[in-house]
């Protein structure tokens, strides 16, 4: 008997793939549905390997909602379904808007429309702390106003959220909670899952970790003239399986009946660090010396954000256990189980 069957869109990917191990940990019966647009299949072993079984996948787009359909009829009794899918790079986005509307809205549109239709009602929504913008008082509570978003990227996250909202205020059976998540970083202690950046990274730690490992030549610091403890910018890391198990206990919630039409809940560890702090935990973690240089701010970024957690942590009961360090260690060691399986 399991706690009951979740969709996961987007499993095959980062915050995905570690999210399908703790759902199975947790006693869920996780369904995951990716199209490989961001993530290769090798996660899926990568998973089973930690599981010891393979979770059934469905190669299917979320925008395509005929396809999506069919996933909801061969898999009857889903319990609840968690959306991870859509395109992340905010870059990209400036560049493709209609790419990034079409994706992250449609494939939320597509699938809300379904899971009315399949009467499931549990949903959990991939949000970002990117929905804040530049906070003028910090740290940022749920209560903290949302501002117009610099990126199309980041203005896909807020509409979606108003369409949980819009969704709530029209009676509708599905209940949804969106998490909105700070900087992820890190992977599975076992190495066997992580981040995989197609191209070059746009993140920090995976620069870092490729900068350690040879693959690029030095990590350029964005700026160190901030109004911040040492100048450069600052951020709530949080390690994956933390965020991970954030999914788990929303899921919980909103399979016990506990939740509000719609919910929202900062999820990071509540601690900000400076880019110089989170190299020097790198550092400190790995014993590898990393090669990087200050350089100019780059445009567009927060100066300084991270969390006030409160609420999930009185609420949904949820805190973080990992350092930065143990976060900059695993997210070393996943960069290091690269190195080895392309030699082999
Ligand atoms: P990711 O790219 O690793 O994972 C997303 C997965 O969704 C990939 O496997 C991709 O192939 C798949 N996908 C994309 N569009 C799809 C579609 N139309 N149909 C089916 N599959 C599709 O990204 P991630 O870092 O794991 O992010 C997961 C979610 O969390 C995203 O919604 C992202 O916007 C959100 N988020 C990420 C971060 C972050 O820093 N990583 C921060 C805040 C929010
Ligand atoms: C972290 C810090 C950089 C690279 C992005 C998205 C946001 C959200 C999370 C999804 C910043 C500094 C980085 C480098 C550096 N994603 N940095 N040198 O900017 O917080 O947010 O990911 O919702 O929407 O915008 O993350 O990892 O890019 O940067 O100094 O080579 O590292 O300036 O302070 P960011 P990041």
């Amino acid at each position: 008997m399991t706690k009951g069957k979740i969709l996961v869109t987007g499993g095959a990917g980062y915050i995905g793939s570690h999210t399908v191990v703790e759902l199975v940990e947790a006693g869920y019966e996780p369904i995951i549905v990716d199209n490989f647009s961001n993530s290769e299949e090798s996660a899926l072993e990568g998973i089973a390997a930690l599981v010891g079984r393979n979770v059934p996948c469905y190669r299917v787009d979320c925008t395509d909602a005929a396809a999506l359909r069919e996933v909801f009829e061969k898999e009857p009794q889903i319990a609840g379904v968690i959306h991870f899918a859509a395109y992340k790079a905010v870059g990209e986005s400036v560049a493709q808007p209609m790419k990034y509307y079409h994706n992250n809205i449609g494939s939320l549109v597509a699938l809300l429309q379904i899971m009315e239709a399949f009467k499931v009602n549990n949903l959990v929504f991939s949000s970002s702390c990117t929905v804040y913008g530049i906070p003028e008082k910090l740290p940022v509570t749920e209560q903290t106003p949302v501002q117009k978003a610099n990126s199309p990227y980041g203005n896909t996250k807020k509409i979606c959220e108003e369409i949980l909202v819009d969704l709530a205020n029209s009676g509708s059976s599905v209940r949804s909670i969106a998490l909105r998540y700070f900087n992820p970083i890190g992977a599975h202690p076992s190495a066997k899952i992580g981040e995989l950046p197609l191209g070059v990274p746009n993140n920090l730690v995976p620069f870092i970790t490729q900068t350690a490992a040879g693959i690029r030549e030095q990590v350029t610091v964005f700026g160190d003239d901030y109004d911040t403890p040492d100048g450069t910018c600052v951020r709530d890391y949080i390690h994956v399986v933390d965020l991970a198990k954030a999914h788990v206990v929303a899921v919980d919630r909103l399979l016990q009946g506990q939740a509000e039409s719609i919910e929202v809940y900062n999820v990071g560890t509540g601690q900000g660090n400076t880019v110089l702090e989170a190299i020097q935990a790198f550092e400190k973690s790995t014993g590898v010396k990393l090669n990087y240089k200050i350089g100019p701010r780059r445009a567009g970024d927060v100066p300084k954000i991270y969390a006030d957690v409160t609420k999930a942590t009185e609420v949904l009961g949820f805190k973080t256990t990992s350092t930065l360090e143990e976060a900059m260690k695993s997210a070393w060691d996943w960069q290091e189980s690269l190195r080895e399986s392309t030699k082999a």
